[in-house]
């Protein structure tokens, strides 16, 4: 594609924040950059800053030599294909989304601590929340032709596929893509963007540099970055990490046995919390102690209560929730983000070494599993187990 090329080696990474916690698959610097973010950065603001935000790679950062040229060809199951370049996307109504990204593959090195899993291992904070402009796709979908609210267009296409020009092993050195459905992809209110922006900035290289997909409340798998092109097309997506990764199967399943076939790619991620404000085991003083951290909910369901608990899960006290300072976080409201986590804090009064617990309550009433054992799956997605952490209560020295 013209302008913009995908490096085969990573002698051109952007440079990058030292506080990223760097989660390499192996002791060489020749991997993928996969890093987060210490878990009291999440908690320092309700938006994540950019430099802080978790970075999940499979292949080197693409490089953009030539702005002026570079476009995203649309073709497919559609009547004309078009090239689409920045200009094109620039010109449509503007739309800044807060949403929360969040990793399949987050809190999996909890997961593989009961049952070993496969893949790159992250702690609680392959997640931030960052407020994403850029052009409705529902809204570039039109300049091909294809209306509002569609499901099929007329020649069959029912999915959406976002192609990239990274390269990946997991491709064989192909580009990384995904797809969603068409529905989903021309409904306004589902917010799907095209971004060129995060937190008022142009996208860095690191998280998209020029364009990137934005589908809020669903992994972030499917938020493809550095676009090259899109398809319209009449099944899902083939590629690997949508038929041979981010599927959630049941803790029977192993490598043995698997059938990748027998389970859909995953979309939506479920209701999570996670204490950010104190480590997995942590020291402190008998006193007060005030514990924050976030929840979210997937498909745009808002959080309805967050449980925290000071003696490992038998007697639980409400935490308050925010959003943004003076308005108060009502779930589902209209005036809460509806994509977009909300911070959480409760002041409890701890005097002997405890287990503190979280739990969410989305606005569907679902609750996070107990359980990590009850929700283990091989490939250590979307763990979303009750949160716990332990205090080690000290009267000295501390
Ligand atoms: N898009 C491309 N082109 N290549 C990738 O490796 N990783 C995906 C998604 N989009 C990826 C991608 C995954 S698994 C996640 S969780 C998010 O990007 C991470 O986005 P971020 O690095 O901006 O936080």
């Amino acid at each position: 594609m013209p302008g913009i090329t995908g490096p085969s080696d990573y002698s051109q990474e952007p440079t990058r924040h030292p506080c990223l916690q760097i989660n390499a698959k192996a002791s060489s610097s020749l991997e993928p950059f996969n890093a987060e973010p210490p878990r009291s950065a999440l908690v320092s603001s309700y938006v994540t800053p950019v430099e802080l935000f978790y970075k999940r790679n499979h292949g080197p950062i693409p490089v953009v030599d030539d702005i002026e040229r570079y476009c995203v060809d649309i073709s497919g199951l559609i009547e004309a294909a078009k090239k689409v370049y920045m200009r094109d996307v620039r010109m449509l109504p503007k739309y800044n989304v807060t949403a929360t990204l969040q990793c399949a593959g987050n809190r999996r090195t909890a997961m593989s601590k009961t049952r070993q899993v496969r893949g790159v291992g992250w702690d609680v904070s392959a997640i931030g929340n960052a407020v994403w402009g850029g052009a409705k796709l529902a809204d570039v979908l039109e300049l091909v032709g294809i209306p509002k609210l569609t499901s099929s267009t007329q020649s069959g296409g029912k999915h959406v596929e976002f192609v990239s020009i990274d390269k990946c092993k997991e491709e064989n050195g192909g580009p990384y893509k995904a797809s969603i459905p068409l529905s989903q992809a021309t409904n306004p209110e589902a917010d799907v963007l095209l971004a060129y922006e995060m937190n008022g900035e142009p996208l860095n290289r690191d998280h998209g540099y020029p364009l990137r997909v934005i589908v809020p409340g669903v992994i972030g798998a499917r938020s493809v970055k550095w676009l090259d092109s899109i398809n319209i097309i009449s099944e899902e997506c083939q590629g690997f990490f949508m038929q041979k990764d981010y599927k959630m199967f049941p803790p029977s399943v192993d490598w043995g046995n698997i059938d990748w076939n027998t389970r859909k790619p995953q979309m939506d991620f479920p209701v999570q919390s996670v204490i950010c404000s104190l480590e997995d085991v942590q020291s402190i003083k008998p006193g007060k102690v005030t514990i924050s951290g976030y929840a979210v909910a997937g498909g745009g369901r808002g959080i309805e209560r967050v449980d925290v608990s000071i003696d490992g899960g038998k007697t639980w006290m409400e935490a308050t929730r925010i959003q943004k300072t003076g308005v108060p976080y009502v779930a589902d409201h209209i005036s809460s983000d509806k994509w977009a986590w909300v911070l959480f804090e409760v002041t409890v009064d701890v005097t002997h070494s405890t287990e503190i617990v979280a739990k969410a309550v989305d606005s569907a009433a679902n609750v996070q599993p107990e359980k990590v054992q009850d929700i283990w799956n091989l490939r250590g997605i979307l763990n979303t187990s009750w949160h716990r952490v332990h205090v080690r209560v000290g009267h000295s020295n501390m």
